[in-house]
């Protein structure tokens, strides 16, 4: 595809939405052409303070305003699904906030759609797209610590006033979805799809899930433990080990500044070159795709979101989390 310059639409004015367009900056070959929100307001006042041209109070309307060729979504993890499924249907590449859907299904039948249009669907899972994640799973596909046998990781903060949606069962809340699904990732990338998986959470009055520890097991005989939590600070790390030593994310493991390795040679510190935020990596990679003529980002792969969203859809049947939108399916 001859694109120039990508012209990004941004559906949601929240949290990410902000950060996200703020790193899109960083890339002199996108520019991001609309913005739309449930009010005119939002829309106004984030276009204002990005220079965005057209403003919409209706994310419907900016998939139709054909001023767009991708769209990020950021708006809570229910919305995604029939955002994301109108955007493909109209031929709009769709870069989606994690997770992509609520439910494997929901999932598969975005894919199925892209591929029908032959239009590009990525799941926003920034940390596969940072370069020190990356140069970290280059140096465990070396073999630098043998065959990876355990894996841990552990996500959770506590705040005073959480954001409302993380609490609200109507808005996808609970910390497995929210911040779960990167310890989850983590494993996944380290020891692949596991063969067990065992899962405890402790839930609010209204079904929420705000601590949940889980472990899964593989047939190589590799385990992993992972947890994620609203009620305790955890110190954001997570590592991968194997006969001959360990590989460490620390503090924020999910968009780090360095990794470190620990060998029977002694331990090192290892810095990659990292600018921005981190989330201009994720849309560069779209952007390539995009201009590949790809249905699929490989950084960001299809296979991935169904089989997260799989292990999620078993890990909240264990603990007893459901969503009113756990229902909704829009394919044939
Ligand atoms: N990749 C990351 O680092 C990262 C970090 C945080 C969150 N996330 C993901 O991004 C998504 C949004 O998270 P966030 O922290 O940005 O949330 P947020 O600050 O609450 O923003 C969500 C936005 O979605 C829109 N929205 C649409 N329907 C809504 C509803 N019924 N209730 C509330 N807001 C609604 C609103 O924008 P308008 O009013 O403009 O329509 C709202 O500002 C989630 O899926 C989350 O998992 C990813």
């Amino acid at each position: 595809m001859g694109i120039d310059r990508v012209r990004w639409g941004i559906v949601a004015t929240g949290n990410i939405s902000t950060s996200f367009t703020k790193d899109l900056g960083v890339l002199d070959d996108a520019v991001v052409t609309a913005i739309a929100s449930r009010s005119q307001d939002s829309a106004d006042r984030f276009g204002e303070q990005f220079g965005i041209e057209h403003r919409f109070d209706d994310y419907r309307r900016l998939i139709e305003s054909g001023t767009v060729d991708v769209l990020y979504i950021g708006t809570p993890h229910p919305q995604h699904y029939g955002i994301a499924r109108a955007a493909l249907q109209a031929g709009i590449a769709v870069l989606c906030e994690k997770p992509v859907t609520l439910t494997a299904r929901q999932a598969r039948d975005l894919i199925a759609v892209a591929n029908e249009h032959k239009t590009l669907f990525a799941e926003a899972m920034w940390m596969r797209t940072n370069p020190v994640v990356q140069a970290m799973f280059a140096d465990l596909a070396k073999g630098t610590i043998g065959a990876p046998m355990q894996a841990l990781a552990d996500f959770g903060f506590h705040r005073p006033k959480f954001a409302p949606r993380l609490l609200d069962r109507e808005l996808g809340g609970g910390i497995l979805m929210d911040g779960g699904i990167y310890p989850m990732t983590f494993a996944y990338m380290a020891l692949g799809r596991p063969e067990e998986i065992k899962a405890v959470g402790s839930l609010n009055e209204d079904g929420v899930d705000l601590s949940v520890a889980m472990a899964w097991r593989y047939a190589s005989g590799a385990v992993a433990g992972l947890t994620c939590g609203l009620r305790s600070h955890h110190p954001f790390n997570a590592s991968v080990s194997g006969p001959d030593g360990s590989l460490l994310l620390p503090g924020g493991f999910h968009h780090p500044e360095y990794y470190i390795r620990q060998t029977v040679s002694g331990e090192e510190r290892v810095d990659v070159p990292m600018h921005g935020a981190g989330y201009h990596y994720e849309a560069a990679e779209v952007m390539r795709s995009l201009r590949a003529g790809e249905v699929e980002c490989p950084a960001l792969p299809h296979a991935a979101t169904i089989e997260i969203l799989e292990l999620l859809d078993e890990t909240r049947r264990q603990i007893g989390v459901s969503y009113p939108g756990d229902d909704e399916y829009l394919g044939g």
